[in-house]
């Protein structure tokens, strides 16, 4: 079974030929069009901006995969497209195009929520899909969200906690913003950090100690910015600064790392977890990995971790496909006449209007 999938959310054109074989999902070509050097511009997505690039590139870049994956369109079997959420005119490129393909070649069409989708990347190269055991745990942490997301089987989602405020991505780019970094933040305080002592700056960890599993990283915005400012008063008075940016960027990421990985353990234990997953753009982070990876070792030594390849955690196209797999066999495609982008989509909001159709 065969799949192109098509993923516009945010600020890549991004467009996968996936293949399921044997409990297997193999990618045949992934590409995207990145428009980061476009936004490092503005030091941030400007909509319409991204809308006009996407438009550019998503025929070309279905063109290219089509040719690297060396198949033509007789040999897909169902179209993936992202609904949402995401930036709603970036959305429609995607969501218009991916209709129009499916109109066109007579192929189902699938709409897959982006959350969902960065928690399958997990199940994209690497293992049979059978060797994933419930429940699993989720954390999925990107530019605009932070979840904790309990799953008894595939495509249910309950959602334990999520951010109040900014999500994980978001705190580590504005305060790379504020450090002078280039956007997007996260990969650029993730290297720097590599060079800096993480208990310079004590910073605040929000929400660690509360019972419940939502998140806040706003505070954390905060923090820094005073702490700079004070820094700041000091140079222009001649005392000597002790901290550097590399310490900064150190101490950021600690922070943001040890109230993930606080929060995941202590839902991995409640609910007794067979399998955690890590997802979305900030399991990039190598810090957030590896913490992850060894705090369950020690505590959870029976609870799997997977972590999706380093190519699949920013947003692609290959991660839709592999949720589109599952929505394939489950039955859940959609007439190509209703299917609307959605801004705001939920996760596990595709299955419940499988009911109203
Ligand atoms: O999932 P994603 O590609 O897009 C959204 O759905 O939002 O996530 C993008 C986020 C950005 O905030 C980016 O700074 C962050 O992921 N990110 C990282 C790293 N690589 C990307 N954050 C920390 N460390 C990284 N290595
Ligand atoms: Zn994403």
């Amino acid at each position: 079974m065969r799949i192109l999938a098509i993923e516009t959310s945010c600020d890549e054109t991004a467009v996968a030929v996936v293949r399921e074989q044997r409990h297997k999902i193999i990618v045949e070509a992934s590409l995207f069009s990145s428009q980061i050097p476009l936004h490092r511009l503005t030091q941030g997505v400007v909509p319409e901006v991204a809308a006009r690039a996407h438009t550019e590139t998503i025929i070309p870049t279905i063109q290219a995969v089509l040719a690297q994956a060396k198949v033509n369109h007789g040999d897909i079997d169902a179209i993936a497209v992202t609904r949402g959420p995401g930036l709603f005119t970036s959305l429609m490129v995607g969501v218009e195009t991916a209709k129009f393909l499916a109109k066109l070649w007579h192929k189902p069409l699938i709409p897959i929520q982006h959350h969902e989708g960065h928690i399958y990347s997990n199940f994209v190269g690497k293992f049979p899909i059978s060797n994933f055991q419930f429940p699993m745990l989720a954390l999925i942490v990107s530019g605009g969200h932070t979840m904790l997301v309990l799953m008894k089987k595939h495509l249910q989602y309950k959602i334990l906690g999520a951010t109040l405020d900014d999500a994980a991505g978001e705190a580590f780019d504005k305060t790379a913003t504020l450090l002078g970094l280039s956007y997007p933040g996260g990969p650029e305080i993730s290297r720097l950090a590599r060079h800096g002592n993480p208990h310079a700056v004590p910073l605040p960890r929000p929400l660690l100690n509360r019972p419940d599993y939502n998140f806040s990283f706003s505070g954390l915005k905060t923090a820094v910015l005073y702490g700079l400012q004070k820094q700041k008063i000091k140079k222009t008075r001649n005392q000597e600064i002790k901290i550097t940016r590399a310490d900064w960027a150190a101490s950021i990421q600690q922070a943001i790392v040890d109230v993930l990985v606080a929060k995941t353990m202590r839902a991995a234990k409640e609910y007794r977890v067979k399998t955690v997953l890590l997802a979305g753009g900030v399991a990039a982070n190598t810090s957030l990995r590896e913490t992850l990876e060894k705090k369950l070792k020690q505590e959870c030594p029976r609870t799997k971790f997977s972590k999706p390849d380093l190519a699949y955690t920013t947003d692609n196209a290959a991660m839709i496909a592999a949720a589109a797999v599952f929505r394939y066999y489950a039955g859940d495609t959609c007439p190509p006449e209703t299917l609307t982008a959605d801004p705001n989509l939920k996760l596990a909001s595709i299955a419940k209007s499988k009911k109203t159709r």
